[in-house]
């Protein structure tokens, strides 16, 4: 290669024009993911407009709005009426997501509904599985998380997303799955996610946050990353149909090796957490919002990650 005056790498960033030709990546609404979150008590919040809740009337309007903006898919949370010590809100079959999935369901027949497969939002001490004492049962967990994934799929679901961390919990949805005949049914397994500081305002729009302790016992030290491709390997073998990296940002090498490693399609979750440092620093006028959105959106696209799941999605059918 030929180096200075010859080459001049600026050549190509004279104009918008230029810099459109060699642009290496490009954000497309088709790869966006937009959370929902349905509860008994509908919130708004101001500051972050993205985790609002909805009941499910006000979530089938703005699936319509999210849709009509050209939104291909959501993720639904579900916030029950009552939590209880199994969170058996998970698999009712008249639960918020459930009741939520069939009229949504009924309207848009394209828009891609993949659920939360967790038990979190529903148990009363807000851990992802059954308690034995203080620690959380994997085993036993197993076979909730797998009643709840066969329950979203029959309420019609078009995938289903372990969030939970158990270990094999992806074998044990695909093989409930499959006896109920939902063979067609993908998932999208969380299998990377790391015991993060930047689930926050999930945890508070979700009313998820553990009640003791947290959730170091279950999900990823934030210091490994040989650990989460071995998660990795373990969840294909076990049949996920899709990878998953949360949260992204902070997690932007995982992205990157994971992509080396495994040809699946990779998502990666920017999370709440992630979302309201922007939001919060946007409203200071300490940086531009939209600026700081993109940027972040397409270093996570440039990391690897196929699909990304972002508050920003409905924001960013506008922008684009
Ligand atoms: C449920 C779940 C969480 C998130 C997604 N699924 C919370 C948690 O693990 O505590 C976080 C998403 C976000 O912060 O945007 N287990």
């Amino acid at each position: 290669m030929s180096s200075f005056p010859i080459t001049r790498l600026r050549r190509f960033r004279r104009t918008s024009g230029l810099r459109g030709l060699v642009r290496e990546t490009r954000l497309s609404l088709d790869d966006f993911v937009m959370p929902l979150f349905i509860g008994p008590e509908p919130i708004t919040n101001d500051e972050l407009p993205g985790l609002r809740r909805h009941s499910v009337e006000t979530a089938v309007r703005e699936a319509d709005e999210l849709a009509s903006a050209g939104v291909k898919a959501v993720l639904l949370f579900g916030i029950p009426e009552e939590k209880n010590e199994e969170g058996s809100g998970a698999w009712d079959e008249d639960g918020v997501v459930q009741r939520a999935l069939r009229a949504l369901r009924e309207r848009h027949t394209d828009l891609v509904l993949i659920t939360d497969v967790c038990l979190c939002e529903y148990t009363s001490h807000g851990h992802c599985g059954v308690l034995d004492g203080e620690h959380v049962d994997n085993d036993e967990t197993l076979t909730l998380l797998a009643r709840t994934a066969v329950s979203q799929a029959e309420a019609g679901a078009d995938a289903v997303a372990p969030s939970d961390m158990m270990d094999g919990r992806v074998g044990a949805i695909r093989a409930a799955l499959d006896d109920e005949g939902y063979e067609s049914t993908p998932i999208l397994a969380y299998s990377a996610k790391y015991a993060s500081a930047f689930y926050g305002p999930f945890r508070e729009a979700a009313e998820s946050a553990p009640a003791f302790g947290d959730r170091r016992g279950y999900q990823m030290d934030p210091a490994n990353v040989r650990e989460a491709l071995r998660e990795c390997e373990l969840d294909v073998d076990e049949g996920a149909d899709m990878l998953m990296i949360k949260p992204a940002l902070p997690c932007l090498d995982v992205i990157r090796a994971v992509r080396e490693e495994f040809d699946l399609p990779l998502a990666a979750y920017n999370v709440s957490g992630e979302y309201a440092m922007i939001k919060a620093a946007a409203a200071k006028r300490l940086i531009d919002e939209r600026q700081a959105a993109l940027e972040s959106l397409t270093a996570i696209k440039r990391a690897g990650a196929d699909v990304v799941v972002s508050y920003w999605t409905k924001e960013l059918a506008q922008w684009l």
